[in-house]
C-alpha cells in the first residue's frame, strides 16, 4: 500500500549514509521495504549518491549530514561509510533523535562503541549492527541445528575466507572480514558457549601497510577451539565454515548455491576404556561414524531485506534488534584483543569478560 506499512502504520522515513559500494544495496532494500520510506541518500560525493538514485526518483541527494539530522521527515538512518567514521556519524544521528541501521564494525574501539550503545540505551533508540550473514537463511538454519542440540556439543569451528579482496584504505584484513565469522559464531553458539580466549598472526607479505592475511584461534568457555582463516590475497575464493559436533558436523560452503549446507552423521569418537573388554583396551579407542549427509533445503531470502524488515520491526515495536549493539560490542571486544595479539607475534589474549 503506497504511504503505508503493512500493518497500516505510516512508513520510517529513512536516510542512508554512504553511497559506495555497500550503500546501494541498503539504497535498493530500503526501497524494497514497505515499512521504511527512503527520504535522503547522503554522501560526501554528492555526484555519487545522485548516480546511486538515478533520474526518476523522488529520494534526495545531499553531501550534508546536518540537513539529513534536522530534517524531522527521517525517523532513522542507515550508515554506510568507512569505520573510521562510524562513531561521529552514529552518535550525531542518535542525539539529533534518530534510529540507527550501521554497518559493522560498530566502531574501530570497544571505548566508543560503549558509549554509542549507552547513549542509545538512555534514548530510548534502536541501534543495530548490520551483521548480514546472520540474516541469511543458512545461517539461521545452522544457529537452529547448534542452539536445538542436533548436533551435540560444539567440537571444532573452522572458518575459511578468502579471496582477492579490496585491500581497505583504513583497517586491516582483521577488522574487515572476520566481523563476518564473529558475529556468526556469536549469533550461532549457545548463550552459555562464550570465546575466553584469541590469538592472531597475520601477514603482510605485500607490503601494503596493514594485515592482509590474518589467523584467528578463539578458545570458547566449553573447552573447544573456533579457528578463523581471512586473506585478501587468494586468487581462489573459499568461503567455507565447519562446525564440528559430538553428534554431528555441518560443513557450509557458501560458494557452492547447489548444496550451501551438509549435515554430517560423520565424525571420530572415542569410546571409554570401560566399554571395552580388557583384550580390547590395548586396541585403539578411536572409532569412525560413517553415517547420512542430509542437505537441508534452504529458502530463497536475501539477508539486506531481512535486516531491513529487523530493523524496522525493532523501531516500531519499541525493541532491540537480533543484533544489537551489544552484539557488536561483542565483535568488536574480540577484534581489539586480536588485533592485541597480533601486535605482539601472536600472544594469547584472555578476555575480559572470562575471567
Ligand atoms: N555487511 C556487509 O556485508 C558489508 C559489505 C561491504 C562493506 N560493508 C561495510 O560498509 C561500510 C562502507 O564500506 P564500502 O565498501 O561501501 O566503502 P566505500 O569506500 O566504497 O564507500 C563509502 C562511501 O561513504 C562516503 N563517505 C565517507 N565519509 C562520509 C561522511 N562523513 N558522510 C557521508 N558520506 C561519507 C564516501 O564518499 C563513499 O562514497 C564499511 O563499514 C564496511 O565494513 C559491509
Amino acid at each position: 500500500m503506497a504511504g503505508s506499512g503493512e500493518d497500516g502504520r505510516p512508513p520510517i522515513g529513512l536516510a542512508v549514509v554512504g553511497a559506495g559500494y555497500w550503500g546501494p544495496n541498503l539504497v535498493r532494500t530500503a526501497l524494497a521495504t514497505p515499512a521504511l520510506r527512503l527520504v535522503w541518500l547522503c554522501d560526501l560525493d554528492v555526484q555519487r549518491a545522485k548516480t546511486v538514485l538515478g533520474q526518476y526518483t523522488t529520494v534526495r541527494a545531499t553531501d550534508s549530514f546536518d540537513a539529513v539530522l534536522a530534517d524531522p521527515a527521517v525517523g532513522a538512518v542507515a550508515i554506510a561509510t568507512p569505520a573510521a567514521t562510524h562513531f561521529d556519524l552514529v552518535r550525531a544521528a542518535l542525539e539529533a533523535g534518530k534510529h540507527v541501521l550501521v554497518e559493522k564494525p560498530l566502531t574501530p574501539s570497544v571505548a566508543e562503541g560503549e558509549k554509542l550503545a549507552a547513549l542509545a540505551l538512555d534514548a530510548g533508540l534502536v541501534l543495530m549492527c548490520d551483521h548480514t550473514y546472520c540474516y541469511t537463511p543458512v545461517v539461521q538454519r545452522i544457529r537452529e541445528l547448534v542452539r536445538g542440540g542436533d548436533i551435540g556439543e560444539i567440537q571444532f569451528v573452522d572458518s575459511v575466507r578468502i579471496n582477492l579482496g579490496l585491500v581497505q584504505p583504513d583497517v586491516d584484513v582483521l577488522w574487515d572480514l572476520a566481523p563476518h565469522d564473529l558475529s556468526i559464531l556469536d549469533f550461532v553458539l549457545p548463550e552459555d558457549v562464550v570465546p575466553v580466549a584469541v590469538a592472531a598472526h597475520v601477514g603482510d607479505p605485500i607490503k601494503a601497510g596493514r594485515a592482509c592475511l590474518a589467523y584467528l584461534s578463539v578458545w570458547l568457555s566449553t573447552g573447544a577451539l573456533a579457528h578463523i582463516h581471512v586473506n585478501w590475497l587468494s586468487p581462489t575464493k573459499i568461503r567455507t565454515t565447519v562446525f564440528g559436533g559430538s553428534r554431528r558436523t555441518i560443513v557450509w560452503d557458501d560458494t557452492n548455491p547447489a548444496g550451501r549446507l551438509a549435515v554430517h552423521d560423520r565424525g571420530v569418537d572415542r569410546l571409554q576404556a570401560a566399554d571395552l573388554r580388557r583384550d580390547e583396551r590395548r586396541q585403539a579407542l578411536i572409532s569412525y561414524r560413517t553415517g547420512d549427509t542430509l542437505v537441508p533445503a534452504l529458502p530463497e531470502r536475501e539477508a539486506l531485506m531481512s535486516v531491513m524488515a529487523e530493523f524496522s520491526s525493532a523501531i516500531s515495536e519499541g525493541r532491540q534488534p537480533l543484533t544489537d549493539a551489544r552484539a557488536g560490542l561483542r565483535v568488536m571486544a574480540l577484534l581489539e584483543a586480536a588485533s592485541r595479539s597480533a601486535d605482539s607475534g601472536g600472544e594469547r589474549i584472555i578476555l575480559a569478560t572470562s575471567s
